[in-house]
């Protein structure tokens, strides 16, 4: 190795030994980290743009946007989240992912926060992974969807066991008939 590089290494040593004292430097980028160690609140933006990223990686648009998955998520974002014709049928009846851009429509922040930390719904809907958000993450959703607006019509309504929906929807067959355990599977 050349010489430079490692004088370079040797200043970046320097460096961080430094950071790692307990008191704020005058050179510190941040001047509200000694105020907030772990981390800082989410701006505006920041809060916009997770909430977009996480509805693409946990798959909420998978289900409630029509066919996202088929289209390898190429759907144009005015279709995002406004709910899909797709039933999920199985011992619990048939259920169809809600039209999440008029469900939030009625819904103020505070009012979505308590909601999604308790919410219960019959499969396919992982109400679980909505519940182990932290509130930052559900506030990033909700600050997305209402971007977006109201749009859509409502979803197909809910089916009880024993009727018919009519296609498209997925059929379950389970080893076990009880719901709960399916809604815990994974
Ligand atoms: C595997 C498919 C699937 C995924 C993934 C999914 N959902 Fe759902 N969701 C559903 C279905 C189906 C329902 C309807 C459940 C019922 O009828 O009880 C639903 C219902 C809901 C409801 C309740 C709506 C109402 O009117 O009661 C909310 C809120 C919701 N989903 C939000 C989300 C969010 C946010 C995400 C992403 C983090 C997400 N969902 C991911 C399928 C899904």
């Amino acid at each position: 190795m050349r010489p430079l590089p490692l004088l370079a290494l040797g200043a970046l040593a320097a460096v961080s030994g430094c950071a790692d004292t307990a008191s704020p430097h005058a050179d510190d980028a941040r001047p509200t980290a000694a105020a907030t160690p772990f981390r800082q609140a989410l701006s505006d933006e920041d809060l916009l743009a997770r909430g977009e990223y996480l509805i693409r990686i946990t798959g909420c648009n998978d289900c409630h946007t029509a066919s996202y998955a088929e289209q390898q998520g190429n759907v144009d974002k005015a279709q995002w989240l406004t709910g899909s014709p797709m039933g999920y049928k199985g011992p619990w009846g048939t259920t169809y992912a809600a039209n999440l851009r008029l469900k939030l429509a009625d819904m103020d922040e505070a009012q979505w926060l308590d909601y999604s930390a308790k919410l219960r719904t019959r499969p396919l809907m992982p109400d679980f992974a909505l519940r182990a958000m932290t509130q930052d993450d559900r506030r990033a959703i909700y600050r997305f969807i209402k971007s977006l607006g109201p749009g859509g019509g409502p979803a197909p309504a809910y089916l009880p066991p024993g009727q018919k929906p009519a296609a498209p929807y997925f059929e379950l067959m389970l080893p076990g008939t009880s719901a709960p355990a399916v809604a815990q599977a994974g």
